[in-house]
């Protein structure tokens, strides 16, 4: 069994031998939130199925494929679906996609999710920034003997969250007169959706958002030195806010109605991150 750098590298000189394209970004699009990758032209449709080690999705709303395409001219590489710690795979499994990306020569990637809000001054709909992340998942990818090819054993997370590309966010949703939050993600491996006794506990630790993935790509591309812009989409405010049970159906619903605005959101930001990248 190859070691997973050797692994990433020799899936992500196949994948590139599928596309002339030469993507410097990558798309991570969450729950209810791939359609953005429908929308993008030149485009090869690879099913994770195809990509040998990739991790299939099983949850409900994750399409699962990779498609690398332009938006408005940028290439790009798009996760459409994505695993979860939940699902029984490992962090190491989790962020394969990540190593394989950073190995075809991807210098940012911009993740997004679906997220509860804590924080009460968001609503359901609302898109938030992550600024930074509690990871309470029980897991870490960089776990086991540190691969210095990857990068160094003990990285830096004080600015996980590139502080520029979220400046670069904001003035782009207030040019579209829209309004983005900014917060603090709270990882959580699920299943289950919290109780309201663990959303207390969330709120008084600081977070404003909970949800059941990213931490960990976040952390594999740190480690890699790879940016990060990461946006939440709140599907439901987080158990116990509201007098109503948690739903996948309304995760989706809500991923469904924001569509829109999100790929607006996202065709804005990607030329400006596009030139951070040199592209
Ligand atoms: N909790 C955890 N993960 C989630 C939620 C939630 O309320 N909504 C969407 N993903």
């Amino acid at each position: 069994m190859p070691d997973q750098f050797t692994l990433a590298d020799s899936v992500a000189q196949l994948i590139l031998t599928r596309t002339p394209l030469r993507p410097r970004i990558a798309l991570v699009l969450g729950s209810g939130l791939g359609g953005f990758a429908d929308s993008l032209t030149d485009a090869t449709r690879i099913p994770y199925a195809e990509i040998p080690s990739f991790p299939q999705s099983t949850a409900i709303g994750h399409a699962g494929r990779l498609v690398i395409g332009t938006a408005d001219g940028v290439p790009v590489a798009a996760m459409q679906g994505r695993v979860h710690l939940y699902e029984g795979y490992s962090a190491q499994d989790v962020t394969f996609p990540i190593r394989v990306f950073g190995r075809m020569g991807i210098r940012a990637v911009i993740l997004t999710n679906a997220a509860g809000g804590i924080n009460l001054s968001y609503s359901q709909g609302a898109l938030v920034l992550i600024r930074d992340h509690i990871n309470l998942q029980g897991a870490n990818p960089l776990v086991g003997p540190n691969d210095d090819r990857f990068g160094v054993r003990f990285p830096d997370m004080t600015q996980a969250y590139t502080r520029a590309y979220r400046e670069i966010a904001r003035e782009e949703v207030h040019k579209q007169g829209m309004t983005l939050h900014e917060g603090v993600y709270a990882g959580l491996l699920g299943p289950s959706y919290e109780t309201p006794a663990e959303i207390e506990y969330l709120r008084r630790i600081g977070a404003d958002l909970v949800g059941m993935s990213t931490v960990a790509e976040v952390i594999a591309a740190r480690h890699m030195g790879i940016k990060v812009l990461a946006i939440s989409c709140v599907t439901n405010m987080a158990a116990g806010i509201l007098d109503q049970p948690l739903s996948h159906a309304e995760v989706m619903e809500t991923g469904e109605r924001v569509k829109n605005t999100f790929e607006a959101l996202l065709r804005a930001i990607l030329p400006r991150v596009a030139k951070d990248v040199g592209e």
